[in-house]
């Protein structure tokens, strides 16, 4: 039999850095990317579309089943995101499809509706995947496991300046306390909760820049 395609799992809570480090990585070793948060994003955006209530499980059960999602590479290598046909990569981004992502994370049958369309992304010569539960519950048997960590205090910063890049006036206190709700509602949560897989290498990137951070996660895979 063949060896399974390696995958690399990094897992963490929002604003660690995984998003941007686990792309780079998957660049640097020429590997498939899954943003997995894209997929529940994804589903928060076609709620929003068809005015779903967030707290009728059911239809957002449903609406997980009907929702086509597509990743297709922009012109400028950036990965975007179809949600039935319509690219929503900057709809995606927003404050309110990352709380009804947040919401809409917590149905058990949400999670499981989701689990084959992330399993499909694993395929030759490798996948880095980049989630809450990557390494414990997607690809448990992953060879290659990270999680990343940063103070609350950076990732409201680094929140904060992404933010004002954009134009949105925010608070940093404001941010500190919506980034501490959602990690206790993603950590407390029955299903899935956050928390590091087994022999999962711990990088806390408080004060480190984004390349060393790369090397790091690049030197659990080839030590
Ligand atoms: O990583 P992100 O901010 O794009 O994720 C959006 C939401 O989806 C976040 O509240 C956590 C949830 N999520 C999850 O529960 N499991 C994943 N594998 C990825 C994201």
């Amino acid at each position: 039999m063949s060896d399974p395609v390696p995958v690399l799992t990094i897992d963490g809570p929002s604003g660690s850095g995984k998003g941007t480090i686990s792309r780079l990585v998957a660049r640097r070793l020429g590997w498939h990317y899954l943003d997995s948060g894209a997929l529940y994003r994804a589903v928060g955006v076609a709620a929003g579309w068809a005015d779903l209530d967030l707290d009728d499980a059911g239809a957002l059960v449903r609406c997980t089943f009907d929702t086509e999602i597509g990743f297709r590479e922009g012109d400028g290598g950036e990965l975007r995101v179809l949600v039935n046909g319509h690219d929503a990569t900057d709809e995606l981004r927003t404050e309110t499809a990352g709380a009804a992502a947040s919401a809409i994370a917590a149905i058990p049958e949400v999670r499981a509706a989701l689990k084959d369309r992330q399993r499909a992304f694993r395929r030759a010569p490798g996948l880095v995947a980049d989630g809450r539960d990557m390494g414990t519950v997607i690809f448990p048997d992953a060879p290659y496991k990270v999680f990343l960590t940063a103070s609350a205090a950076e990732r409201a910063e680094r929140r904060y300046k992404q933010l004002k890049d954009k134009g949105v006036s925010v608070t940093m206190d404001g941010l500190l306390r919506e980034i501490l709700a959602r990690d206790a509602r993603d950590a407390s949560r029955t299903v899935a909760p956050l928390r590091p897989a087994e022999g999962a290498v711990h990088i806390d990137t408080t004060g480190l820049g984004i390349d060393a951070v790369v090397e790091r996660v690049l030197a659990v895979v080839a030590p």
